[in-house]
């Protein structure tokens, strides 16, 4: 029987060895601001899906898979350390520690999400070349003015103005659905995978994509700060367009699960492989960090 939690503990076991080596240790203050974001504290669900993608479609993930998850994870992290900056979020909490502008300063950590951000294309260069330049092209849109950096500038400009519920789910798919999109196809791409495949996997992240920030937008209103590691009520008070502002939680969390449903549907053709996609779907709307 596939056990969940085994599976996410172990993976992100690796992927954190992974990050290790791509962030190698160094007393200079930009590397200890990268490293103070990137390691520890997060969940790993971008990794983390990028891997068992490729375990969909194949034996396995292999030594690329883990290099392109690795670069997806700091992209992220890059994203979290901007989110949190003054002129955007201003938070002073993340993964259960001070943001990287509380621990350093403004300046560094802006400077320490640009380093993570090229960091992780600099590892994206060593993929083969055959398929690291389609996967290249994929995660530079997903990350920026087409995906995710356009979804943070929605949310930023539409403070205090309330959005449609189609312009709110285009924006949360930009803000956080594109990066997941993007490590699904990454791990497929990397593995193999058909172009049938692929549309079905990219069915699969687009649901749990917007789910994913559904959740999160919940766990902002619902959630333990101890357990999230980040404060909770912020959207609330920044008037924040989210689905529990816009629908309530009830009609927020019914949303997720058909939500959820649509993936789980989307994978109705592959076999006990994508197992851990499948309870990644329903871990994603249940986690309670
Ligand atoms: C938080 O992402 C920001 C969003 C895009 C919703 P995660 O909930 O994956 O944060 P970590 O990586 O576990 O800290
Ligand atoms: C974060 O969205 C999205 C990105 C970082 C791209 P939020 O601002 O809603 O996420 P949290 O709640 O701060 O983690
Ligand atoms: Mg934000
Ligand atoms: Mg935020």
């Amino acid at each position: 029987m596939f056990d969940l939690k085994t599976y996410l503990s172990g993976q992100a076991e690796k992927i954190n060895a992974q990050l290790d080596r791509l962030l190698a240790d160094r007393p200079v203050p930009l590397i200890r601001a990268m490293r103070h974001s990137l390691i520890g504290g997060g969940k790993r669900i971008r990794p983390v899906l990028c891997l068992a993608a490729a375990e969909a479609v194949s034996e396995g993930a292999d030594d690329a898979v883990m290099r392109a998850a690795g670069a997806i994870e700091m992209i992220h992290t890059y994203s979290l350390i901007h989110d949190d900056l003054p002129a955007m979020d201003d938070d002073a909490l993340r993964r259960g520690k001070p943001t990287c502008h509380m621990a350093f300063d403004e300046a560094t950590a802006i400077l320490a999400g640009d380093a993570l951000l090229t960091l992780a294309f600099q590892a994206l260069a060593t993929l083969p070349p055959e398929k690291g330049m389609r996967v290249i092209g994929i995660i530079a849109r997903a990350a920026g003015c087409e995906g995710m950096i356009e979804g943070q500038m929605q949310d930023m400009a539409s403070e205090g103005i309330v959005l449609d519920v189609d312009r709110l789910a285009g924006m949360h798919a930009l803000k956080t659905g594109a990066l997941i999109r993007a490590a699904v196809q990454t791990g497929a791409l990397l593995a193999g995978a058909g172009e049938h495949q692929l549309s079905s996997l990219d069915r699969y992240a687009e649901n749990i994509g917007l789910a994913f920030q559904v959740a999160d937008d919940l766990l902002n209103v619902e959630g333990d700060p101890a357990i999230l590691g980040k404060a909770v009520g912020t959207d609330s008070n920044r008037r924040k367009n989210t689905y529990p502002a816009l629908l309530g939680t009830a009609r927020s969390r019914s949303f997720a699960e058909s939500l959820t449903d649509k993936a789980l549907d989307a994978l109705s053709f592959f076999d006990h492989r994508a197992d851990p996609l499948r309870a990644i779907a329903r871990y994603i709307i249940d986690r309670n960090r």
